[in-house]
């Protein structure tokens, strides 16, 4: 079995991910370091140099061979923009159980209110931009998951744990 974490910016994805595989012994990989380490350059600047399009298209491209190449008994952690095609929902589908990392926006802001690594949270309104790409993520995210969570006011053990119950 391999356990897909998806969910918006901030939602603990790649922590969660590593505290699933240190009690499952699971190895775990991580979309977005994949692309930095493909790329040889850091996000924000794939951002700059190739837009946001030339981000998706990396991360199609990388779903596209971890499906064809699909190994199990791995973790994946994913970026939080990689629902938004409906090829890569179904990649995703296709890779293991898929668990939501629901998050709510006060959350977000909380832990990424002065991030500067996220290319679309810069400027000024942040909460704003928060608002506005969960609510047009929310259904692809929803559609996508076999299991939800909400992981506001619980630690990453907290989580971990009740991800392990649920997938049995
Ligand atoms: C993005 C989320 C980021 C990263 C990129 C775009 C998004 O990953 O892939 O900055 O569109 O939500 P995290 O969810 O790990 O922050």
């Amino acid at each position: 079995m391999n356990i897909v974490l998806i969910g918006f910016m901030g939602c603990g994805k790649t922590t969660i991910g590593r505290e699933l595989s240190r009690t499952t012994k699971m190895l775990r990989k991580d979309t977005d370091e994949m692309i930095v380490e493909d790329a040889g350059m850091p996000i924000t600047e794939i951002f700059q140099q190739e837009g946001e399009e030339g981000f998706r298209k990396r991360e199609a491209e990388l779903l596209e061979r971890l499906v064809r190449g699909k190994q199990d008994g791995i973790i994946y952690s994913t970026g939080g923009g990689i629902v938004i095609p409906e090829i890569n929902r179904e990649l995703l589908k296709q890779m293991g159980k898929v668990v939501f990392l629901r998050i709510k926006p006060e959350t977000v802001i909380e832990r990424l209110g002065h991030d500067t690594t996220r290319p679309l949270l810069q400027g000024p309104d942040r909460m704003k931009k928060i608002r506005l790409l969960m609510a047009r993520r929310r259904s692809a995210y929803e559609e996508t998951a076999d299991l939800i969570i909400d992981v506001d006011g619980h630690t990453p053990q907290d989580v971990a744990e009740t991800i392990l119950a649920n997938l049995g």
